[in-house]
């Protein structure tokens, strides 16, 4: 199998003003040519930032991703964004599921589910998240969460182009632990297994599998070298250019 460019992405989070326009500029500076041949960059900045970041990206071939989205295409939703703004303003992709949405907003497997499905409608790929607690992996229940997870939250019309799953299991979430690479490697491989029957046998082993929860340049080779990791979803390390190139640059 050919594989798509692996994929690193910086979700900002909660940061970013008009001001760190100069650290996308560095990360821009930093993508040379020798890196886009081998990584494809994303970086998901706070819904504010969307725009101007997509328009100061053309050209660099950095893409851009909302951190979240409505299910609906419009209405009285009052705060909230769809996948249509969100394409609209530049973005390519949108990530849906994350656990502090699940968390903080409540967030089900069948909301996330049509959250995914309003990214596909609008033409965006989805970045669905997945990952256990500290309390379900001590329970011994990693595999089997993350297999419900996924098999709630990835739409019927999923394929390598609209869909990137990123597992990130919620204690190594900006916390500086992460679980082992064989740990990893037998959440990624459940994780592609499960993906053959939701999307299909002939494609599912050119969805990219993420890893994210403190991914930072000291542990990206490590993490990156294990089987079925196509990339990261990188939080605090992707706010700073030097340490999301050198994550970048661990391929
Ligand atoms: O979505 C990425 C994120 O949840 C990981 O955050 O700060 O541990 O890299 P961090």
């Amino acid at each position: 199998v050919e594989w798509p460019r692996p994929l690193v992405a910086g979700n900002w989070k909660m940061n970013g003003l008009k001001s760190s326009h100069e650290v996308l500029s560095e990360i821009q500076n930093g993508y040379t040519p020798g890196l886009k041949a081998k990584v494809e960059l994303v970086v998901c900045p706070p819904a504010t930032l969307v725009h101007s970041f997509a328009v100061a990206c053309v050209g660099s071939r950095v893409g851009i991703g909302g951190q979240d989205c409505h299910a609906k295409e419009s209405g009285a939703f009052t705060g909230d964004l769809s996948a249509e703004m969100l394409a609209d303003a530049g973005a390519a992709y949108v990530i849906v599921g994350h656990s502090e949405r699940r968390q903080y907003h409540k967030e089900k497997d069948a909301d996330v589910c049509a959250k995914a499905v309003a990214a596909h409608r609008a033409g965006l790929a989805a970045i669905v998240c997945v990952g256990e607690t500290r309390e379900e992996r001590e329970a011994g229940r990693t595999l089997a969460v993350v297999r419900k997870q996924l098999r709630g939250s990835v739409p019927v019309d999923s394929n390598s182009r609209n869909l990137v799953v990123a597992y990130e299991p919620v204690w190594a979430i900006g916390t500086g632990l992460t679980p082992t690479a064989a740990d990893v490697a037998e959440v990624h491989a459940a994780i592609r297994e499960e993906l053959k029957r939701l999307v299909g046998k002939a494609d599912h082993a050119r969805v990219r599998i993420l890893y994210g929860g403190s991914v930072k340049p000291s542990n990206a080779s490590e993490l990156m070298a294990v089987e079925n990791v196509n990339g990261a979803l990188v939080g605090g390390a992707s706010l700073v250019a030097a340490d999301f190139l050198a994550i970048a640059g661990a391929y």
